[in-house]
Order: structure tokens, then C-alpha cells, then sequence
């Protein structure tokens, strides 16, 4: 198994881009000290591309304190992912999930499931604006991670998603339970480590957003923004 220390200390290869990403996503590999090799995603924050509303701090930073947040608010949904140095310099770097290939990942997304509402969840609260089929990762069944999490942590309120499927539904004890845990570990032994990744702004708004999310369930689609991201896959 990958650890974090590998995926931060190993030797990072780059070995092609992928094609249909936006920015520059490298797919490569860490070799570790004892010569296993792992496939990763490298997204280095030089090869960002500006984007007018996200204009404060980087897009990877964004994708570790999503993995911060899945991590220590239990939802255990993202791929595990470092920041560090690599070839073309500093970015995030995420381990690579081999899927089949012959996954129907909208009728998988469309579904009622847990792994499904457990995604659905965790969007709200990184306050995820690009939430896509393609983003969603199946392992099985009961197991799926999502990728691509730069566009999130915005201090605006900007879900979009394809998962409405939950919209207007209260949350269950055990949702609210990890909720208010998490809320007490993001204002408490984590704050610093969100300090260095997202603003002090968009620090008050993930936690006022785990707050509407205990009070008011899941939200329903905005009808100020697109609330679907384009194309949906
Ligand atoms: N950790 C991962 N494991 C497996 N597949 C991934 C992973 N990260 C990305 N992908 C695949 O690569 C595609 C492009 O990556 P993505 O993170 O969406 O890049 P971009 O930020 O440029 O849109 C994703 O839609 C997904 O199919
Ligand atoms: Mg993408």
C-alpha cells in the first residue's frame, strides 16, 4: 500500500498528460524506497490556468485540503493526495485509482446509494463547482472516491453538481454526528493546516456551510447559477 510518506518522498516521474483534463494533469509515477512503483496524478501549480473566480491562493491547494477534509471528516472519498515538489515544480499529487473500464459511471452516479449520498455530502461542504460523472471513481459497490477537487472551498455558495438526487433531505444522525466533529477538528488540531491551503474567509464559510448543512439538510439546485457543471460527464 501507497503511504503518505512514499507519496511525498518518493522519486516522481512524469510519464504523458491527460488529454481531456483542463489543466496541465500529468499522469506519472512514485517510486518508493523499496522500489515499488505507483501510479499517480501530478497536477503542478504552474500549469494552472487563471480563472477570474478563483482568484485567491492555487487549485492544488485546493485538492489537499478536500482530502483534509475527507480524511479527518471521515467521509474517506479522495484518493490519497500530497502536496510537493516534482518536475515541474510544486503541486498536488494524487494516487491513481485503476478502474475497469467498462463502468457506466452516470447510471453509478444517478443511483441512491451510501457511497453515492456519502459524495453528495462531501461536495457540500468543500462547496465542490465542478462535480462531474467523470469525477466520481468506483471501486465497488460500497466504495467510490471522486476526483478533481480544485474548484472548491469558494466563500460563495457555488454547488454544482450532477448528484442532486438528494436535494431537500435532512441529514441522518450519523451524518450530523461526523459533521459536528468535523466542524470541532477544522476550528481545532487542523486549522492550521486549512490556513496554509484556503483563506481565512473561506475557512468561516466551510464551517457556516456544515452548520446550514446540520440545520437545513441537503440544498437544493441554485437558480443563480448553473447548478449542473457543462458537459455533465
Ligand atoms: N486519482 C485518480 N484516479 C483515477 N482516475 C483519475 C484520478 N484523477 C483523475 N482521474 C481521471 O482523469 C480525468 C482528468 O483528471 P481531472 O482531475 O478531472 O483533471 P482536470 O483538473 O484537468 O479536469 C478525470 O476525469 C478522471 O477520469
Ligand atoms: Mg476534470
Amino acid at each position: 500500500m501507497l503511504s503518505k510518506e512514499d507519496l511525498i518522498s518518493g522519486e516522481l516521474l512524469v510519464e504523458g498528460r491527460l488529454v481531456d483534463a483542463s489543466n496541465a494533469t500529468l499522469f506519472g509515477r512514485v517510486l518508493t524506497s523499496d522500489k515499488s512503483s505507483f501510479a499517480v496524478v501530478y497536477k503542478p501549480i504552474a500549469g494552472e490556468r487563471a480563472l477570474w473566480d478563483f482568484a485567491d491562493g492555487n487549485l492544488a491547494s485546493r485538492e489537499v485540503a478536500s482530502y483534509l477534509i475527507s480524511e479527518i471528516g471521515q467521509f474517506n472519498c479522495v484518493p490519497l493526495t500530497v502536496m510537493r515538489d516534482g518536475p515541474f515544480g510544486m503541486g498536488a499529487v494524487q494516487q491513481w485509482i485503476d478502474l475497469s473500464q467498462d463502468l457506466d459511471l452516470i447510471a453509478i452516479g444517478q443511483q441512491s446509494i451510501p457511497a453515492i449520498r456519502n459524495i453528495a455530502l462531501f461536495d457540500v461542504v468543500i462547496n465542490n463547482t465542478d462535480r462531474k460523472f467523470g469525477h466520481i471513481l468506483p471501486i465497488s459497490d460500497s466504495e467510490i472516491l471522486g476526483c478533481d477537487h480544485g474548484l472548491t472551498f469558494h466563500e460563495e455558495f457555488k454547488l454544482r453538481t450532477v448528484l442532486w438526487q438528494y436535494a431537500g433531505q435532512q441529514l441522518v444522525e450519523d451524518e450530523i454526528k461526523k459533521l459536528a466533529a468535523l466542524k470541532v477538528r477544522i476550528g481545532g488540531d487542523s486549522l492550521a493546516a486549512f490556513e496554509e491551503l484556503i483563506t481565512k474567509d473561506e475557512i468561516d464559510s466551510l464551517l457556516e456551510r456544515i452548520d446550514m448543512l446540520i440545520s437545513e439538510g441537503f440544498p437544493y439546485p441554485s437558480e443563480q447559477w448553473p447548478a449542473v457543471p457543462w458537459p455533465p460527464v
